[in-house]
């Protein structure tokens, strides 16, 4: 049983949505029952699908009591059973985050979804749940005297994301039902309640999505390094995959162009053209892309004057094409770039499911600067569309991708969130563009991995089975 804030394609915000979304499917294929609980929000998947109540209930938050209702799609699309909870007046909204009260209404959901699974007559043989959304669960099940007859349950908690911890006054501890106090221990970190250390010191084992993310949490995680450092026993790093069925260059229903791995020089250039003609970018260059939130965490604040750097210096010899939101500054700066552009730079602010699928198919190159990525699936699908991945070596994006430089390598690496250093990566782009035998062989190289979800989903599994 997952409990997650995301499931795509219900509601996505990134690849917490996009890995919910998945491993249900592979775990189905393995033989298993997988089942997801995620809020209702109002999103179109909820008004395109039909539903059936399958559960009302009544409980409380502290001294707010509130009515839920569980629904689930009828016609079983996703292949997984999904369910989604509603409770009037917190989850009844379009967007997944940024609200005032988010806390309230997360808080809420794990109570409800508590509740609902202590009413099953034939209990889950797991409950997984992911990020600090869901992190006061594994606490909850195991000391609120309410949760009694369920504390048995084994629970995995997999953290996507240690930058956001889901931190709340003390002040607000008796949102959670009345639990045993002699462990209030377990709900704090530095004098607050941290849903993510909750999580952490709770559940009975811990996963990281990607190996490498789990060594890095130890030396650098928002203040949780000796949590992590202590904790090291019940902690795995199990690498992502991707839904090899959704992305999938031979079939992706958002291309114009689809495009089959032997005819990949031909089938990308198709859907370079078009993503061209859009942006009024300039065919015969390569064409860089990034797309992602325009955040820190994902170092794109370099991104406005590395692009000035890399027309000044470089020259004006490849085209950047950026998709993505967030803060507005970065937002402001990257808009304000576009009267520099001739033919070779345009950007795309806002959320674009599809925009994204033409992107990864059409660029010659995929940016990722991060600052921090615990997996990262855009160089994955970029991967699977051809698309050379230029990454700073950090997370997931060492453990998924290796220059080209070295034995068997096929991207481009480099080590510092810097514009000097993105700059050279550009510069290599560039200088390897026009090796069309060298690019080729890189691209044949990277379209052969498999990064399915095979593998993981069976290092779950393994997992599942420990503590069963
Ligand atoms: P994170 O979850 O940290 O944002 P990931 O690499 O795991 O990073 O996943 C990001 C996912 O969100 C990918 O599927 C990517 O294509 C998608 N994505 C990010 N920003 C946008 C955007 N502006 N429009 C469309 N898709 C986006
Ligand atoms: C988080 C991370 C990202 C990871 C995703 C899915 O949002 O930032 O690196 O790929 O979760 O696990």
């Amino acid at each position: 049983m997952h409990i997650s804030a995301e499931c795509y394609p219900v509601a996505k915000a990134g690849g917490l949505g996009d890995v919910v979304g998945a491993l249900p499917k592979y775990q189905l294929e393995a033989g298993h029952i997988a089942k997801v609980l995620m809020p209702m929000y109002r999103t179109p998947y909820l008004y395109n699908h039909e539903w059936e109540v399958v559960h009302q209930g009544y409980t409380n938050m502290g001294s707010r009591w509130f009515n839920f209702t569980i629904i689930k799609e009828k016609s079983n699309e996703l292949g997984f059973d999904l369910y989604l909870m509603d409770i009037h007046q917190l989850l009844d909204r379009e967007k997944i985050y940024g609200y005032s009260d988010d806390t309230e209404r997360f808080v809420a959901f794990q109570i409800a979804a508590l509740d609902w699974v202590s009413s099953w007559r034939h209990s889950p043989s797991v409950i997984h749940v992911h990020d600090h959304h869901t992190g006061l669960i594994p606490f909850m099940l195991r000391e609120c005297y309410k949760y009694r007859n369920i504390s048995h349950i084994p629970v995995v908690f997999t953290i996507h994301n240690a930058e956001y911890q889901g931190i709340m006054g003390w002040d607000k501890s008796y949102y959670l039902p009345e639990y045993n106090t002699w462990n209030w221990g377990k709900l704090d970190w530095n004098n607050a309640i941290n849903a993510l250390a909750a999580g952490v010191k709770s559940a009975d084992r811990v996963t990281t999505v990607s190996p490498s993310y789990l060594q890095q949490l130890k030396w650098q995680s928002n203040g949780l390094e000796s949590l992590f450092e202590m904790e090291t026993g019940k902690c795995f790093g199990i690498l992502n995959g991707i839904d090899k069925n959704v992305w999938n260059p031979e079939t992706d229903r958002y291309l114009e162009h689809t495009f089959k791995p032997e005819e990949a020089e031909a089938g990308k250039l198709k859907n370079k053209y078009s993503l061209c003609d859009d942006f009024g970018l300039d065919y015969d260059k390569p064409m860089i892309v990034f797309i992602g939130r325009l955040v820190g965490e994902k170092g794109a604040e370099i991104l406005p004057d590395m692009i000035r750097d890399c027309f000044e210096y470089i020259g004006r010899k490849m085209n950047f094409l950026i998709l993505g939101s967030g803060m507005p500054e970065i937002e402001h700066r990257l808009n304000s770039l576009k009267e520099l552009a001739r033919n070779d730079y345009n950007v795309y602010i806002g959320y674009n499911e599809q925009l994204s699928h033409r992107m990864y198919a059409g660029a010659d190159f995929l940016l990722m600067p991060s600052r921090v990525e615990p997996c990262g699936l855009n160089q994955m699908y970029a991967m699977r569309y051809g698309t050379m991945p230029m990454v700073r070596r950090t997370g997931g994006l060492k453990d998924t991708v290796t220059d080209f430089g070295e034995a068997g390598g096929y991207g481009i690496c480099f080590n510092d969130v810097s514009v000097g250093d993105a700059s050279h990566a550009v510069w290599r782009a560039v200088e390897l563009y026009r090796n069309k035998e060298k690019m080729k062989e890189c691209r044949d190289r990277m379209m052969q991995l498999d990064f399915g979800w095979e593998r993981s989903a069976e290092e779950y599994l393994k997992l599942y089975q420990q503590i069963n």
